[in-house]
């Protein structure tokens, strides 16, 4: 049975669907002291308890719904994470900072025999949980809905760190080339100063891929320092989080589109990673 949390419900019923399994309904309440309390429908043999993790409370409830199948009858847990919360916090960056994907990683493996984590930001942070644990990457998901008529595209990555996922994009997509800015961000101020990438982008439809949007600097950054005009520009994300004005801010930069997965529950998550986790599930 699929197990969703409160923020994966959308995305739960897709893989749901993809799987032939049952979708569990979950009740779900605060109490007046702001704590939680889950209940589950009772389970038999595997549990595949689907829950992003994109705040506080919905780590919480990831926490009591693997106690809570356990507690109503699976024998097995498994605990798909389609946005882990905390996973870009991958090292002490101070002294006397903790690595909180470490510490989440720890207390999520408490409650399982086996996790997915969809495009974690460094596929490394699979090693902190101690059970066995698979980043499953989602990129090929973007490039399906773009038009089919890209003129010349280029696939173009934030920086270094996210050509791969532009290179999965295109290889999905069929054709264009890809490249990459340099981009450096301010640890004190969280400002980006970003370089332009060295493929000329003139007249050519661009599509810039990063693994996340929170703030939309990173992207908008990125578009700003093109100092070419694109024909048209196409914004795609496995994990659209889009806090504060990140839209307003991508459409301002030149974006005709901004699209995501289903990892997070956006309006603009227009294509579900439940194929690519139904086929990891397979395995
Ligand atoms: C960091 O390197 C990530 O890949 C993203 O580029 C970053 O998290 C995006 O954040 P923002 O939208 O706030 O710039």
């Amino acid at each position: 049975m699929i197990v969703p949390g409160t923020a994966s419900q959308a995305m739960a019923a897709e893989l749901a669907a993809e799987l032939e399994e049952p979708l569990a309904e979950v009740e779900s309440r605060h109490f007046a002291d702001g704590e939680m309390l889950v209940e589950v429908p009772p389970q038999d043999g595997r549990a595949i308890v689907v829950a992003a993790t994109g705040s506080s409370d919905a780590h919480i409830q990831l926490l009591q719904l693997q106690d809570a199948v356990r507690e109503a009858g699976a024998s097995e847990i498994v605990t798909v994470i389609p946005y882990m919360g905390y996973a870009r916090q991958d090292e002490a960056f101070e002294p006397g900072q903790p690595v909180s994907a470490r510490a989440m990683a720890r207390a999520i493996s408490t409650g399982t025999d086996r996790v997915l984590v969809v495009s974690p930001h460094e596929p490394a942070i699979t090693d902190f949980f101690t059970v066995p644990t698979t980043a499953v990457d989602a990129a090929e998901r973007l490039a399906e809905p773009l038009p089919g008529d890209l003129r010349d595209p280029v696939f173009l990555a934030p920086d270094h760190g996210a050509i791969d996922l532009a290179e999965s994009v295109r290889d999905a997509y069929g054709t264009g080339e890809t490249d990459a800015f340099e981009k450096h961000r301010d640890r004190e101020t969280g400002d980006v100063e970003i370089q332009p990438a060295n493929l000329s982008v003139a007249g050519r439809d661009l599509v810039v891929v990063d693994d996340i949007i929170a703030t939309g600097g990173t992207m908008s950054g990125a578009i700003a320092a093109l100092g070419e005009e694109p024909e048209r520009v196409f914004v795609g994300t496995v994990h659209p989080l889009l806090v504060d004005s990140a839209h307003s801010r991508l459409a301002n930069a030149g974006c005709q589109k901004i699209y995501g997965t289903d990892t997070i529950d956006r309006s603009v998550s227009e294509v579900s990673v439940a194929p690519v986790l139904t086929e990891a599930l397979r395995d």
